[in-house]
């Protein structure tokens, strides 16, 4: 082995061990900061090593393609607003499945005529097929997160059977193109990148836009099975360890994501699989009846200083109306007075895994007050005041009740319990899934109808006369 190759390997275990520490660090909020270095020193570590390597004659093209990308990736991330964040993964991944069809495409005219063999001829399909699939899935779901193409899903007829024939198809004809000499087979391989990308396509076409982000951690997995079978055709183990990586992390992320929301993952792979077309009446859910108590700033102030115990939710108006400074600033005032005030956060409020927690942790907000669903639901009964901030869906005891409803069967956080339930948003208007909730007209419920900055910074005023 030469001095290179053992540098190299060395390279690649210490990157390896520091990517598997960033993904461990990523889990929890507390560590999250610590496992982005990790990944931060494990991709320099990495990409140092491919330089030095002498692995490319073109070293300049190399540096220059990386300065590129570096510096349109850390202006995009710096100018996205936190509620754009999906589309901006989405288009990410869109360039890991072009990189992967283009990577493919280039192994397989570099190796024409030197006999890789058939090992090699079904890595380079792998990573086309998953690449052009990661690829025109991607922008698709780009595009409907963006309301470039409308979120309804596209649930034409016989759709099953064209994914099927599209993918078998894909498949079968992998046989032609492994068999065929020199650079006789790269029509079978154009045809095929072809295929899978219309499949990828009309894959995501016929998911609702209401799933995209559950898609988008989907194509992200796919990103990293893609880049796994890159690895395995560039024989670049810290490529297949990464790719592999990715990939799972992406699927269990998925899995999480569709049990939170009571959806089914195979519907997300399948492209709708046992959806169906919405119909135009008699299923809709009865709208709510009765008229909503609203409440004032005097009055809700009132209440929260003479509670006992406070939980907040926090929803995508908080998000939206970036109010989480004002909420850290009610808590801070509750905490004073000696009123135990915590966060209940379920697992898909806002619009992205996670969304609700950065922006806490962003108003600097003590983790140890911020509760998973699961942990709060059971205290809820005693709490004297919870306070929902822009948060509508995930509140919404139709899921629970109403079997007609879209969102029936997704767990919500049930605040109806507490002992008075305040909602600050802007109007009765429906949240996410388009759905009317029922909370708005119970008896215990108060509305406060206002920008969630605006309200929460008058209610720390009121509060801190
Ligand atoms: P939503 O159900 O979308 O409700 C948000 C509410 O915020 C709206 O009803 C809106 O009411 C209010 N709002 C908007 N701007 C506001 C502002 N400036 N001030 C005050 N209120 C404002 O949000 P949620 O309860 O967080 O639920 C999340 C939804 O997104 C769920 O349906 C979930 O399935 C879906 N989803 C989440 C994810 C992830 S991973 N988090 C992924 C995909 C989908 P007004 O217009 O009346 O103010």
């Amino acid at each position: 082995m030469k001095p290179m190759d053992v540098f190299e390997a060395i390279a690649w275990v210490l990157a390896g061990i520091l990517f598997i520490n960033s993904l461990r660090g990523l889990s929890s909020q507390e560590t999250a900061r610590r496992g982005n270095g990790f990944g931060v020193v494990g991709m320099a570590l990495a990409i140092g090593a491919i330089l030095i390597s002498g692995r490319t004659d073109h070293l300049g093209a190399l540096i220059g393609a990386l300065a590129i990308g570096a510096t349109v990736g850390g202006v995009m991330a710096q100018r996205v607003a936190m509620t754009s964040m999906p589309e901006m993964v989405a288009i990410l991944h869109s360039f890991v499945g072009l990189a992967a069809v283009l990577v493919g495409f280039a192994a397989y005219l570099d190796s024409a005529g030197e006999g890789g063999g058939a090992a090699l001829g079904i890595e380079i399909w792998l990573d086309v097929l998953i690449g052009s699939i990661t690829f025109t899935g991607s922008i698709m779901a780009f595009l409907k997160l963006r309301g470039s193409v409308s979120g309804r899903p596209l649930l034409l007829p016989g759709r099953h059977a064209f994914n099927l024939i599209a993918f078998s198809s894909s498949l079968a004809l992998c046989v032609p193109f492994v068999m065929a000499t020199g650079t006789e087979g790269l029509p079978y391989l154009i045809v095929m990148s072809v295929l899978a990308g219309v499949l990828g396509v009309h894959l995501v076409a016929a998911i609702g836009g209401a799933d995209m982000p559950v898609v988008v951690s989907m194509l992200n997995s796919y990103s990293g099975w893609t880049a796994s079978a890159a690895g395995f055709m560039l024989k670049n183990n810290l490529l297949i360890i990464t790719g592999a990586l990715v990939g799972s992390s992406g699927a269990i992320l998925s899995i999480i994501m569709c049990r939170a929301m009571n959806r089914s993952i195979w519907n997300v792979i399948f492209g709708g699989f046992g959806a169906e077309p919405p119909k135009s009446s008699g299923n809709a859910p009865a709208a709510p009846v009765g008229d909503v108590i609203a409440t004032s700033i005097d009055e809700l102030a009132e209440e929260l200083a003479n509670a006992k115990q406070v939980v907040i939710v926090p929803g995508y108006g908080m998000a939206v109306a970036r109010a989480q400074h004002a909420v850290k600033q009610l808590v801070d005032l509750l905490n004073k007075r000696g009123i135990l005030t915590r966060f209940a956060i379920h697992p898909v409020a806002g619009r992205l895994p996670g969304h609700m927690n950065v922006l806490l942790a962003e108003a600097s907000v003590s983790y140890d007050i911020v509760l998973e669903m699961d942990e709060i639901n059971g205290d809820l009964p005693q709490t004297d005041v919870v306070l929902v901030v822009g948060a509508n869906d995930i509140v919404n005891p139709a899921a629970q009740t109403d079997t007609s409803s879209p969102i029936y069967g997704m767990p919500v956080l049930e605040v109806w319990h507490a002992k008075r339930t305040v909602v600050l948003k802007r109007s009765r208007g429906v949240g996410y899934a388009g759905v009317d909730n029922p909370l708005f007209v119970l008896p215990g419920t108060r509305m406060l109808f206002a920008d969630a900055k605006v309200g929460m910074e008058q209610l720390v005023a009121k509060l801190s006369a």
